[in-house]
């Protein structure tokens, strides 16, 4: 007889997620009950018009926003009992986060700006690491240039590598390809797909582009700080 072999836990196990910014009068409820299960490996879009929660539900799966209620593990880990330090130390090495504005250190070089969260994160071979993940993203001849040297197309591609180089497990994208030309936009998009086979993590890439979102194996959209549609992969 052969025994079954179990499922690996998901990457991502929400239950009744809620948070509310602000206080007093000031106070909004921007999640209102978010149950979602995200299996290891799926690749899902997450879909909503502007102010839907899309961003809001990303900093809190991701780790960087707490929510204000509700249960969260994320690979593995209890979000929902970690304070903000705890938090950060979940986040570091095990969840890549790639944004819009592509927030690189000015100051810093290509290289540095891969290199020095790895060095942070105390993983070995930082530099060589940080090297060859910039050529992966066909950044090798730009090593030593400032991201005000770089196109905003090469910038996104160094926010890629920053975000993948240590080998996260999930990677979250917010509309990785909103400040880029359709044509830059579409090589970023392939590029993330390309890596994201490669390593096989778990992608919760939000965007607005529908065309995207039919390349993902499942569509969650939003409508607000709600699931109002869950294509279920
Ligand atoms: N710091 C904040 N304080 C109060 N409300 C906020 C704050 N940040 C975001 N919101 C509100 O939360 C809602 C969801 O925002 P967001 O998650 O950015 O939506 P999306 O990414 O779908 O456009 C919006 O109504 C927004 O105004
Ligand atoms: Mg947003």
């Amino acid at each position: 007889m052969t025994s079954p072999v179990p499922a690996p836990a998901p990457a991502i196990v929400a239950r009744g997620l809620r948070l509310t910014l602000g206080s007093g009068d000031g106070a909004v409820d921007v999640l209102k009950g978010i149950d979602l299960i995200v299996p290891q490996g799926q690749v899902l879009a997450l879909l909503g018009p502007s102010g839907s929660g899309k961003s809001s539900l990303m900093a809190v799966l991701s780790g960087l926003e707490r929510a204000s209620s509700g249960g969260l593990s994320v690979g593995g880990a209890d979000f929902a009992a970690l304070g903000e330090d705890g938090l950060a130390r979940a986040r570091r090495g095990r969840i890549g986060i790639v944004l819009q504005a592509f927030h690189l250190l000015p100051t810093m070089t290509a290289q540095e700006n891969v290199q020095t969260p790895l060095e942070l994160a105390g993983i070995a071979g930082a530099a060589a690491r940080a090297t060859s993940e910039l050529e992966a993203v066909g950044l090798g001849h730009r090593l030593s240039h400032y991201p005000a040297q770089l196109s905003g197309g090469e910038q996104q591609r160094v926010a890629i590598a920053r975000a993948l180089a240590p080998s996260p497990a999930i990677v979250f994208a917010d509309e990785p390809t909103g400040n880029l030309d359709a044509a830059t936009g579409a090589s970023i998009v392939d590029l993330i797909f390309a890596r994201r086979a490669e390593t096989g993590a778990t992608l919760v890439i939000i965007t607005h582009d529908a065309a995207l979102a039919a390349r993902c194996e499942r569509v969650v959209t939003l409508a607000d700080g709600r699931i109002a549609e869950d294509n279920g992969g």
